[in-house]
């Protein structure tokens, strides 16, 4: 198993411990970013809102999975550009080589969500395929090149911009854990995906829970990247 595949996974259920995530995610609850980044922010949050509802549920999160990829997959392909013209500079290109193992770790962890997500709204029989999959994809294209473009304008936007999407995904998965709570932790979860993955859960809470610490995760790891990359 590769090391830091184990130190993520490590990290993601030692946050099951609320002392331990309220302290680990301080340093950057109250981070505000740039303006331009906030207006954006808004509009992605906000989109998102206008097509699946404020209140959370399986069929939004099998959407925002599906969205959530996409930054990192870009960031990987904006790194491989910025690194071919930037051979020279050893210590930028340590820097950026870091970022993208970041983001293709990511990249995996978010596969495993929307995989998984996905698995579970087939089975309830719980999405249209208008806004759960072809919505979506059409706005992961967009957002692509959008956060590629972003990335090679302004790198703290484009990683601030992924703070504030991971930072709702965050909050999202806490509400339903809060709201749902006694109905998940009834409900077993079976999935080849997961197994494949190598996380073991035995009802959606403990997936749910584990799927926040992700999304902390992520959010965090978004702005400890930046003074390195900037
Ligand atoms: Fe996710
Ligand atoms: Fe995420």
């Amino acid at each position: 198993m590769n090391e830091n595949f184990k130190d993520d996974e490590e990290l993601a259920h030692s946050l099951n411990d609320p002392a331990l995530r309220a302290e680990y995610a301080a340093p950057f609850d109250h981070y505000r970013p740039m303006f331009i980044v906030r207006v954006l922010g808004s509009l992605l949050v906000g989109s998102g809102t206008l097509f699946y509802g404020r209140k959370p549920s399986y069929a939004k999160f099998k959407a925002i999975e599906v969205i959530a990829r996409i930054p990192y997959q870009s960031w990987e392909v904006a790194t491989y550009t910025i690194l071919s013209a930037m051979y020279g500079n050893e210590r930028r290109a340590i820097n950026l080589t870091k970022l993208s193992a970041f983001s293709r770790m990511a990249q995996d962890n978010e596969t495993m969500h929307v995989v998984v997500m996905s698995h579970i709204v087939r089975r309830l029989h719980c999405e249209s395929f208008l806004r759960h999959t072809l919505i979506p994809l059409l706005f992961s294209f967009f957002y692509f090149w959008t956060t590629y473009l972003l990335f090679l304008i302004s790198r703290r936007a484009a990683l601030e911009l992924n703070y504030l999407f991971e930072s709702h995904a965050y909050a999202q998965y806490q509400e339903f854990l809060d709201r749902e709570g006694d109905r998940l932790r009834q409900t077993p979860i079976t999935s080849d995906f997961l197994a494949f993955y190598g996380r073991n859960v035995r009802s959606e809470y403990e997936l749910f829970e584990l799927i926040r610490n992700d999304e902390l995760i992520h959010r965090n790891r978004s702005l400890r990247e930046l003074p390195s990359i900037t």
